[in-house]
């Protein structure tokens, strides 16, 4: 699905991303793991059109989506979640959700809010898939419940709910599961995992709770200093000693 050939970013001085390749098949979880600053965000800004690469390709389905600008590659099918938060804190679950899903969709936001007569059964369906995705995140109990009063776990959870609204192909999550605790990203895991061949075709993740990488990816791409460290089976690049030293230095002898 997605193919990353060879990119590389420069900030003035700072090599940010260097000649990173790696590819996503239909049906794959893939995690970008590496320590804090290795490049990773990058790559999403880069993938997702957010930044030009200064050298590489990305194709999308056989398409070169290098040069698109951020709207296209959604359109196209990818969409990202930020490190930091895109909910809109006011506004409760579902309007959050109805709110992304115009912002992408056929019909204009002010509609969803005051609808006419003759948009109304095209709304009931929109609202009845917003519905439907906000039970498949396990907010359905919270549906009314604004943004700024939920908890970490449910706040990333809807994160996930607004970038499905889209209705990606390829799903990609920077951080998914920054700040929650163990039960909480255990419960996201399950859920990731439900996500892929159902709502998306793909998942690509940063993320640095590695049980939670470790349980649902199919294979994990390490970059260190921008670059790419090694590619692999969760189980490989567990037991990985040069993975191991990127995160918690050189052993001392
Ligand atoms: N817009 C920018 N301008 C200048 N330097 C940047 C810019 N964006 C990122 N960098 C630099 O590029 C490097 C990689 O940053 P990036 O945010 O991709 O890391 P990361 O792997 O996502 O880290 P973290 O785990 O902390 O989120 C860092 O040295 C960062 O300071
Ligand atoms: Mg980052």
């Amino acid at each position: 699905m997605l193919q990353v050939d060879n990119i590389t970013k420069n900030f003035g001085g700072i090599t940010a991303v260097a000649d990173v390749s790696f590819a996503i098949n239909k049906g794959e979880v893939v995690s970008l793991i590496g320590p804090n600053g290795a490049g990773k965000t990058t790559c999403f800004n880069l993938i997702t059109g957010f930044y030009r690469p200064t050298a590489g390709r990305v194709q999308f389905e056989g398409t070169d989506i290098t040069a698109f600008d951020p709207h296209r590659v959604a359109r196209l099918g990818v969409v990202r979640t930020f490190q930091k938060t895109n909910v809109l804190p006011r506004l409760n679950v579902f309007e959050n959700v109805l709110a992304a899903r115009h912002l992408h969709g056929e019909t204009s936001i002010l509609r969803a809010f005051f609808p006419g007569k003759a948009v109304r059964v095209r709304e009931k369906r929109v609202r009845d898939e917003a519905a439907d995705l906000i039970e498949t995140l396990g907010l359905l109990a919270r549906i009314d419940t604004p943004a700024e009063s939920l908890s970490c776990g449910e706040l990333r959870l809807l994160e996930v709910a607004v970038a499905l609204s889209a209705g990606p192909r390829l799903l990609m999550l920077d951080e998914p599961a920054a700040g929650l605790n163990t039960q909480e990203a255990e419960r996201l895991a399950d859920i990731l995992k439900q996500l892929v061949g159902t709502r998306v075709d793909a998942l690509l993740l940063v993320e640095h709770n590695m049980s939670l990488v470790m349980s649902v990816s199919h294979r994990v791409v390490v970059l260190n200093f921008g670059r790419k460290l090694m590619e692999g089976s969760p189980e490989q690049v567990r037991n990985s000693a040069e993975v191991i030293e990127a995160y918690l230095g050189k052993p001392v002898e």
